[in-house]
């Protein structure tokens, strides 16, 4: 581990995916394996490839990761990486871990994360990184559900899964259970790496759905295939790249595009785990020299309203490449994209569960402020009817893909019911989203088909939300949406029917907000609460949150679906 900074080349202009239409139609994925240093029929093993590979083939001194602190930053080379790993997953094997088992991971973006997940995989375990935003209740919820072997945390975290049970170990403690203290007891010697089978599962995710019981997305190690090559083509990594992805890795993007992409095409990622502060952003993206930023909507708001002044006092001369993910990006984003950093963003269309990018504006297209791009080459994008027969150009219907692509989800964890929903019309795996296809064949995101919500970027189902607001004893009926804003997308709005022995007041309101505050992560909790005399349901006493929604926009309800 070394600290300071280097000078670095400016990368090249030519783009890695030059020649959209010629990919589209010569490609296929069995020729990436190559690239990646995978044999046809070998068995694998994706931290290998993102780590050890490097340090083979002469790049071990290359910088991997460098973590922004407000004191210098830490940074740790390719060959730093082999060997930490190496010797955590060296621990966890003395600890009795073996392939197949599940290793949680309920961290902040700390050193300590990628490590130990770099080292759970080589291990040949199941990494379950659980975001450090989530309240006790939730993150207890997704341990009753994944049964993990361990949950590897800090002390400060320790204190939301203490009475569960499970094993565990902790960064920041001197005691036996100390992350430290295990691993200075192992050697990077002998190589702990399991050679995996390309389909054994690698990660599971926890996600959001309009019903309640926790989502586990299974990813396997032959992702790495489309990890890398998205990262080559939609990123348009290059070796001397510096890169930052500002997603956490408690989320899909901060890990396919935060861990995998980056380290298989062997850039340089920052990371930084501090809070928001426009200034401060310019400041990483010009003093590191940052050449490629993938980022969300969310962040660019903050930005942009923090207005033109601050950004002037930066200038932004390494950066070459701009993207979004998450939700909508609206043309007004272009716009100051353009007038801030002198580049379009190139958005970029994907879920937790299509495991990496899908659909994207890339360098060698002209971008189209508002649309999400055209298909990545190798995947099939279709707009589809309800009975599943593909719509023509301009008509509106629900976006779906030819199931079989290689970061595709493999499983819902203990639920292959829900995981079978998705697939319920071959070929197609059913997105959920709403979209049209432009005679150019760019998609155009037109909304959701169910009642799921974005908040800061984030998936969000309202019955997580709902299902704690009922469990103050004044609140007998919830219903949540999600309300426009015209600074931050959409906020939580929740409309509740009272318990006949309270009545409405600005403290029962205050004392809801600080109850549902202490059960549920900071950004879940509602924005607005409004009382009503019921919740609208159908026949069957399903809630009709569109009507809510309607209610909301003052628009008849009719006029929503169109
Ligand atoms: C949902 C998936 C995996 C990336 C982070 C989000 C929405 C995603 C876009 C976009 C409009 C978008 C969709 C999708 N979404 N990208 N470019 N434009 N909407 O992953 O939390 O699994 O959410 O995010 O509705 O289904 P996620």
């Amino acid at each position: 581990m070394k600290t300071g900074s280097t000078k670095r080349k400016k990368p090249s202009t030519e783009f890695n995916l030059a020649n959209y239409d010629k990919e589209c139609e010569s490609f296929s994925w069995g020729s990436v394996e190559r690239e990646i240093g995978w044999q046809s029929g070998a068995p694998v093993n994706i931290a290998k490839s993102c780590v050890d590979r490097h340090v083979r083939e002469g790049k071990g001194d290359r910088q991997a990761l460098i973590f922004l602190k407000d004191t210098g930053s830490q940074v740790y080379t390719y060959r730093d990486l082999e060997k930490l790993t190496n010797r955590f997953a060296n621990t966890l094997k003395k600890l009795g871990i073996r392939k197949g088992e599940r290793v949680a991971l309920f961290l902040p973006s700390i050193p300590e994360l990628y490590i130990s997940l770099l080292g759970v995989v080589k291990a040949g375990a199941v990494a379950i990184p659980l975001n450090n935003k989530y309240m006790s209740d939730t993150v207890k919820g997704f341990l009753e559900d994944s049964n993990p072997s361990l949950v590897i945390t800090t002390s400060q975290l320790y204190e939301r899964i203490s009475g569960t049970g499970v094993k565990f170990i902790v960064v920041g403690d001197d005691g036996e259970n100390g992350w430290y203290r295990l691993l200075s007891n192992s050697d990077d010697n002998p190589d702990p790496t399991e050679l995996m089978n390309r389909e054994d599962p690698l990660l599971l995710l926890y996600t959001s759905g309009s019903t309640g019981n926790p989502k586990g997305v299974i990813h396997v190690h032959e992702g790495a295939l489309q990890y890398y090559k998205t990262g080559q083509w939609a990123l348009d990594l290059k070796e001397d790249d510096v890169f930052w992805c500002n997603a956490d890795p408690g989320w899909i993007t901060g890990i396919s595009y935060g861990i995998w992409a980056p380290l298989l095409n062997g850039v340089t990622t920052l990371v930084y785990n501090g809070p928001f502060e426009a200034d401060k952003w310019y400041n990483i993206l010009e003093r590191n020299r940052v050449s490629v930023w993938y980022t969300t909507p969310t962040f660019l708001r903050l930005l942009m309203s923090a207005g033109a002044r601050v950004a002037k006092k930066h200038s932004f001369r390494s950066l070459r490449k701009i993207l979004s993910v998450g939700e909508p990006l609206n043309p007004i984003f272009n716009r100051w994209s353009q007038a801030t950093f002198n580049l379009p963003i190139h958005d970029s269309w994907w879920m937790t569960e299509t495991g990496g990018i899908m659909i994207a504006n890339f360098s060698c297209l002209p971008v189209k402020p508002g649309s999400m791009g055209k298909p990545v080459p190798g995947v099939n994008a279709a707009i589809i009817n309800e009975s599943g027969e593909e719509l023509l150009p301009l008509e509106m219907g629900q976006l779906a893909i030819k199931a079989g692509w290689p970061a595709m989800m493999r499983g819902i964890w203990n639920d292959s019911e829900k995981y079978g929903h998705y697939f319920v019309m071959p070929p197609w795996y059913l997105t959920g989203d709403l979209a049209y296809r432009d005679y150019e064949g760019y998609f155009w995101f037109q909304g959701r088909i169910d009642d799921v919500l974005k908040i800061n970027s984030e998936r969000v189902g309202p019955f997580e939300i709902e299902s704690k607001l009922v469990e103050h004893p004044a609140v007998l009926e919830a219903g949540v949406i999600g309300k426009p804003d015209p600074l931050r997308g959409e906020i939580i709005k929740a409309f509740i029917v009272l318990d006949s022995h309270y009545s409405w007041s600005e403290e029962l309101k205050q004392e809801i907000l600080h109850f549902t505050s202490s059960k549920l992560a900071p950004h879940l909790v509602p924005e607005e609460i409004e009382v009503c005399s019921r919740m609208p349901r159908t026949r069957s006493g399903k809630l009709m949150r569109r009507v809510l929604k309607s209610w909301e926009l003052g628009i008849p309800y009719s006029d929503l679906s169109s």
